[in-house]
């Protein structure tokens, strides 16, 4: 079994980028998620994610790049639109999908045509790319799980299975990047994140929103997989009355629940996990909270967060956590 270490990223940076260079994987921090890297020119060093993963492997890898003109090394043909976008929102969450270079080798894109390409935010994992190459990343998480927000997450589902956990804190964003398709006549997000529609439409005049629960199958193979799941039953509660009667019910039927919700004065007599005063704080510790509370309870009830931008891009990944349940 591999030994899996982790390092503050900024004591691990070299050790890291030597890592990568000689094809192994390393796990790094970003704003969103924390990643797990290979150099996505070296198509056996890219097969190790799938295999550290459980990944299925038609589902495609992002390529993380040091700074957004970089994309010109991995994509053909960048419409303007990729550099507007770039000056506003990158680095930051927002993955966009260009056409491919001949070069990018199929592992990386499941053998599409196109290619997925995100700047992060992280100084160190940016200063990862510069020292060894760009990398193919995806969640650091095994397959289906929950993504993960801090190092410990990686620990608890890859330890074992690869060499180098680089330690940067709790992500800030909590869910993964908007996923933007450029390739389409329209812009599609093939998954919504912080960078929302409402963002995206200072730039396009229309932006076409998948209903990814609905599923685009064949563009974004991703979404066709259950992803963000806890290991026991989740609801969303699209009331505190409803989730009351489902916690009630449950409590009776044997189970232990626990409500995870905004701050609120509600629910003193019942467990709750409270994520915090906004919806920011919501996404941030969303995924975190899902691990505690599969960890610890065996239901889990998901308040309902109403409305558009970050709260309908949080709710997106509840939805899958839920399965489609909702009380
Ligand atoms: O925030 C994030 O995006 C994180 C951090 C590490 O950057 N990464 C991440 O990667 O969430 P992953 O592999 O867990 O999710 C990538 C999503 C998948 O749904 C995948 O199908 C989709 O992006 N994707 C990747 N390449 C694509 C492509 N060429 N066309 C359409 N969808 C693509
Ligand atoms: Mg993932």
């Amino acid at each position: 079994m591999i030994k899996t270490e982790i390092l503050p990223q900024e004591e691990g940076i070299n050790q890291a980028a030597e890592l990568i260079l000689k094809g192994e994987l390393v796990a790094f921090a970003t704003e969103t998620v924390y990643g797990l890297g290979a150099d996505y020119s070296n198509a056996d060093a890219v097969k190790k994610i799938f295999e550290a993963k459980g990944r299925p492997q038609d589902n495609p890898l992002i390529v993380h790049i040091a700074k957004s003109e970089d994309a010109s090394l991995i994509c053909d043909d960048i419409p303007l639109e990729y550099f507007e976008l770039a000056k506003k929102f990158m680095p930051g969450p927002l993955t966009v999908v260009l056409k491919k270079k001949t070069s990018v080798p199929d592992i990386v894109t499941a053998g599409g045509q196109t290619v997925a390409v995100r700047t992060p935010q992280n100084v160190w994992a940016r200063k990862l790319i510069e020292l060894s190459r760009p990398l193919a990343a995806p969640s650091a998480n095994r397959s289906k799980h929950i993504s993960p927000t801090t190092a410990q997450h990686v620990y608890n589902d890859l330890n074992g299975r690869i060499k180098l956990i680089l330690d940067g804190g709790e992500c800030n964003v909590g869910i993964e990047s908007t996923v933007l398709d450029l390739t389409e006549s329209i812009p599609t997000i093939l998954r919504p994140g912080a960078v929302t529609a409402e963002m995206l439409s200072q730039i396009f005049c229309a932006v076409k929103e998948n209903n990814t629960v609905k599923l685009n199958v064949a563009k974004s193979p991703g979404m066709k997989y259950e992803h963000y799941a806890p290991n026991c039953t989740a609801v969303i509660a699209k009331s505190t009355e409803s989730a009351a009667v489902a916690y009630d019910k449950a409590k009776n039927s044997g189970l232990k629940p626990i409500y995870l919700c905004l701050s609120c004065e509600d629910f003193s007599d019942k467990e709750k996990m409270e994520l915090g005063k906004s919806v920011e704080d919501f996404a941030k510790n969303y995924y975190s909270a899902l691990r505690i509370a599969e960890n610890n309870y065996n239901f889990i009830i998901i308040q309902e967060l109403k409305g558009g931008g970050l709260a309908a891009s949080v709710m997106n990944r509840a939805i899958k956590s839920a399965n489609c349940n909702f009380v």
